[in-house]
């Protein structure tokens, strides 16, 4: 029981009797395409960020085909679009960069071309908030496609969690307790099959985040990537769009202000990585629903983390996370906070796709009565330091750093601060604050994650594996320790960062959400009578488009003329 042919959006293009027409449909035939394969057929879009150099992604070339044979069995007409694969690993300076990039090209590509509906393919990193926001503004029914996470990473009898276990290893290196061979054997064990990082990291954390928010099949976000299960998940996202393209199922009636709060609350409990802050706002704010970070916070603060996953859990990774029962079990665990009225893809509510949803394993998802730890993962910090905000992860840092005062020892370019963590003969004690700045969207550039500041190896080689540090940057989902991240305004744009200096004490009381440099308001302002602005990083190009029009990270770094309030969107095009 379709939708009359005559009314979908891909008529315009295929319908017409008139020259138009006819060369859109001669080109379909040119493709080898017969009338019959596609006349009055709903056009599926199939937007994949497969790439040759997107690891994750590794297995989304055949995927596509099982989203298409899913579509097609549906009777919709199914085409598959290369989308930009924005990868996490090869990158430089940084993802971020690029992801708004990829949020105006899922938006234009969708916007002019003959789709009746999308299957977004993503999962690394920046490519699940970049296809969402980019769907979002563009309007037409979608359904999210996650890579899944890559089998547990193993060598030598030892379990390798992505990322996590890189740094610490690292470490572990730097401090002369590794050898050429067992470090080879690391890296070839810790990453080995296709899918995303397999620690709570940002993928796994926005994959959840699109799944709670009712834009993924129920549970999707945890099947492994090289799990069947993830081909018929596939095929079965390509029958469903179909008919939600019958039903007028668009995006605004997924995204609303419950469905945005579920995803905070689930992202909160799964132990998310600090990218969900910014993505989430930012996703959320497409949608026109005006998220913050102090909502974020007060989720923060009263919602258990519930899943013992790495880096934030101790013990399990993103596949036991799944044998356990996966996000719908540990959604059915916090029903009771969740807006369960909220509709998803499945046209049903998430409380009727949770029906039936079971733990299996209670040590990996907990219950609300036996947390990991007793808040959720992420808290939000203001002060002196960060008038608009900054952010931590108190779970996955040592508790004896959540109250702490001592001098900040302060780095201006990473380059600096990278020579100065391998000098043996670094000053530096445990107490000290290591301070990194001219790291956030616009000084990285692009805020990048280098927030989690390497131990200093004078420290490393005493024992010590902890200590504060703050910055601008971002840090990657794997990340832990004592890391203060996203303070704004950044200190490229005269933030109260760029105003620290070597030996200020500085303040952090994560109870009371506070982090301050105890130096006088007078001292403060006469230092900022004196700052002068760095020079811009970008003259031309992407980078100085990036500059003039992305915000802060408490707003979710959109380009201000993408979010949803700048303007009237164009009209479909009436040629
Ligand atoms: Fe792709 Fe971690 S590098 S998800
Ligand atoms: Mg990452």
């Amino acid at each position: 029981m379709g939708k009359d042919p005559k009314t979908l959006r891909s008529a315009r293009w295929f319908a017409p009797d008139d020259l138009r027409s006819f060369g859109h449909r001669s080109r379909l035939m040119q493709l080898g395409y017969a009338e019959e394969e596609f006349r009055d057929k709903p056009v599926i879009g199939i937007l994949n960020t497969w790439s040759e150099l997107n690891s994750c992604h590794g297995h989304f070339r055949e995927r596509a085909f099982d989203v298409k044979r899913g579509v097609a069995q549906a009777g919709g007409f199914a085409v598959e679009l290369p989308s930009l694969s924005v990868d996490e690993s090869f990158t430089k300076p940084t993802s971020m960069l690029y992801r708004n990039m990829l949020a105006m090209e899922t938006e234009e590509t969708i916007r002019s071309h003959p789709l009746d509906g999308v299957v977004l393919m993503g999962g690394c990193d920046k490519t699940t908030p970049g296809l969402v926001m980019g769907a979002i503004s563009a309007g037409v029914p979608m359904i999210y496609l996650p890579a899944g996470p890559m089998l547990r990473g193993h060598y030598a009898g030892r379990i390798l969690g992505s990322g996590s276990d890189a740094w610490k290893y690292w470490d572990e290196r730097r401090a002369g307790n590794i050898t050429d061979d067992e470090w080879l054997g690391l890296q070839g064990g810790i990453a080995r099959s296709a899918g995303t990082c397999m620690t709570m990291g940002t993928a796994s954390t926005m994959t959840a985040i699109a799944d709670a928010m009712g834009l993924t099949l129920p549970g999707a976000s945890s099947i492994p990537a090289v799990d069947s299960g993830h081909q018929r998940m596939s095929s079965a996202c390509g029958r469903r769009i179909v008919e939600m393209v019958n039903e007028e199922l668009t995006p605004d009636r997924i995204i609303t202000p419950g469905s945005c709060r579920n995803a905070a609350i689930v992202a909160m409990a799964t132990g998310c990585s600090t990218n969900a802050v910014v993505h989430l706002i930012a996703m959320a704010r497409r949608a026109g629903v005006p998220m913050t970070l102090d909502e974020l916070d007060a989720l923060g603060r009263t919602t258990p983390l519930i899943a013992n996953v790495r880096p934030s859990g101790k013990d399990y990774l993103m596949e036991d996370f799944f044998y356990a029962g996966g996000l719908r079990a540990l959604m059915k665990q916090m029903e009771d906070r969740l807006d369960i009225s909220c509709l998803t893809v499945t046209g049903r509510t998430l409380g009727e796709n949770l029906q039936g949803a079971e733990v299996f394993n209670d040590d990996v998802i907990r219950p609300l009565s036996n947390p990991v730890y007793h808040e959720g993962s992420l808290a939000v910090l203001r002060g002196n330091l960060c008038p608009q905000g900054a952010v931590m992860k108190p779970a996955a840092c040592d508790p004896r750093f959540h109250v702490h005062e001592g001098p900040a020892l302060v780095f201006d370019s990473y380059p600096e601060m990278k020579q100065a963590v391998e000098d043996e003969t670094l000053d530096i004690t445990p107490d000290h604050v290591m301070v990194l700045r001219n790291a956030g969207p616009l000084g990285g550039p692009g805020f990048p994650e280098w927030g989690m500041l390497p131990i200093p190896k004078a420290l490393i080689r005493q024992g010590h594996r902890d200590m504060l540090r703050i910055s601008d940057a971002r840090m990657s989902g794997t990340s832990y320790g004592a890391c203060v991240l996203h303070v704004a305004p950044e200190s490229f744009v005269g933030g109260p960062l760029a105003l620290l200096r070597t030996g200020d004490t500085i303040r952090l009381d994560l109870p009371n959400r506070r982090l301050d440099m105890l130096v006088d308001e007078a001292e403060i302002a006469a230092r900022r009578a004196v700052w002068q602005p760095p020079e811009p990083r970008f003259e031309r190009g992407w980078g100085y488009m990036f500059s003039r029009h992305v915000t802060q990270a408490d707003e979710g770094c959109d380009f201000d003329f993408l979010q949803s309030d700048f303007g009237r969107t164009a009209g479909e095009p009436d040629i």
